[in-house]
C-alpha cells in the first residue's frame, strides 16, 4: 500500500517512533494523519508541524479508543491505516512484578491493539479494505533480557497481529507487525538520554524506522525488520531453540553483570 492519499492514524504519535510515522506519512502526501497520544500537547506539535489532527487517546481506555476511530471517520470519512503504535516498557523483573505493573503493561502493550481493532475492522471489512500496522518489538520474537512484562505482552502483541493476519487477510484486511530492535527514542535512551542499555549498540534513529515501514507498506509484508539480523536470530531461536536458550542465558549473564538493560 501507498501512503499517499490515506487516511491514517498513528498511536503514540507524540514522540519517538510514532513521531517520526506521522512526519513520515506526511511527506509522502497522506491525505490526513492524525496524531493520538496521551500526550496531547506533545500530539498537538506535531498534528501543527505536519498539518494533521492531533486526537486526546489513551489506548488503554476502550472508550477513547472507539471515540477516536468515530471521531476519524466523521472528519474523513474513513481510515485507510490505523498504526497502533503506542507502548510502554514498564517495569524490570519477572514473577515477583506486581499485579498492578502486569496489568498496565498489558493494557497498553497488548489490550489496545485489541480496541483498536475492535472499533476500526467493522468499517474496514464493510469496505472489504484496510490496513492495520501493529508495532510490537524485536522482544516480541526473540525476549527482552531482564524484563518478563515486556517480553511477554510483545509476544502476545504479535500473536495477536498473526491472527488478524490469517483471519481476516481474505476478507481484504492487511496487517504488518513491526519488529525492531532497539531505536535511539526516549523509552531507549530515558527521560534525559542517558540509560545504559546494550540495545544503544546498533539502534536506529526512528526516522529509518518510519523508512523501512514505508517500505513494509508498499510490500505489504507481515513482518517489517527495521534491523534485518532480527530475521537470523528469529531462524536460529527456531532451528535450535535449546541452543538458543543458552546463547540468552549468557547475554542475560552479561547484562546483570552490569550492562544494563
Ligand atoms: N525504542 C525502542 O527501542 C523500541 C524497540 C522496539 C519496539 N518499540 C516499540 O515502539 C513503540 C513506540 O515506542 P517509542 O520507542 O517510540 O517510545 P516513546 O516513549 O518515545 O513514545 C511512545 C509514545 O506513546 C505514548 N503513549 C504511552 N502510553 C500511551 C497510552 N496509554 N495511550 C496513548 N499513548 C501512549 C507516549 O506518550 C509517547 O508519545 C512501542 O510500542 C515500543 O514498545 C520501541
Amino acid at each position: 500500500m501507498k501512503v499517499h492519499d490515506k487516511v491514517v492514524v498513528v498511536t503514540g504519535g507524540a514522540n519517538g517512533i510514532g513521531r517520526a510515522l506521522c512526519r513520515r506519512f506526511a511527506a509522502e502526501g497522506a491525505r490526513a494523519v492524525v496524531v493520538a497520544d496521551i500526550d496531547h500537547s506533545a500530539a498537538a506539535d506535531v498534528a501543527q508541524e505536519i498539518g494533521g489532527l492531533a486526537i486526546e487517546t489513551d489506548v488503554s481506555n476502550e472508550s477513547h479508543v472507539i471515540r477516536l476511530v468515530e471521531q476519524t471517520i466523521e472528519a474523513f470519512g474513513l481510515i485507510d491505516l490505523f498504526c497502533s503504535n503506542a507502548g510502554i516498557f514498564g517495569v524490570m523483573g519477572g514473577a515477583e512484578v506486581s499485579d498492578p505493573d502486569w496489568q498496565k503493561i498489558w493494557s497498553v502493550n497488548v489490550m489496545a491493539h485489541i480496541y483498536a481493532a475492535r472499533a476500526v475492522l467493522p468499517v474496514m471489512l464493510t469496505r472489504g479494505n484496510g490496513y492495520l500496522l501493529q508495532t510490537a518489538s524485536a522482544a516480541g520474537l526473540l525476549t527482552q533480557v531482564g524484563a518478563a512484562p515486556y517480553s511477554v505482552t510483545k509476544h502476545a502483541s504479535i500473536a495477536f497481529a498473526e491472527w488478524l493476519s490469517i483471519t481476516h487477510g481474505p476478507s481484504g484486511i492487511k496487517v504488518s507487525c513491526l519488529c525492531p530492535q532497539g531505536v535511539r527514542t526516549r523509552m531507549l535512551l530515558g527521560e534525559d538520554g542517558n540509560r545504559e542499555s546494550f540495545l544503544r549498540e546498533g539502534a536506529l534513529e526512528p526516522d529509518d524506522v518510519a523508512a523501512a515501514v514505508i517500505e513494509g507498506l508498499d510490500a505489504e509484508r507481515f513482518l517489517i525488520l527495521p534491523h534485518p539480523e532480527v530475521a537470523e536470530y528469529f531462524r536460529r531461536k527456531a532451528g535450535d531453540y535449546e541452543r538458543w536458550l543458552n546463547g540468552m542465558r549468557r547475554l542475560n549473564a552479561k547484562v546483570q553483570a552490569g550492562m544494563g538493560s
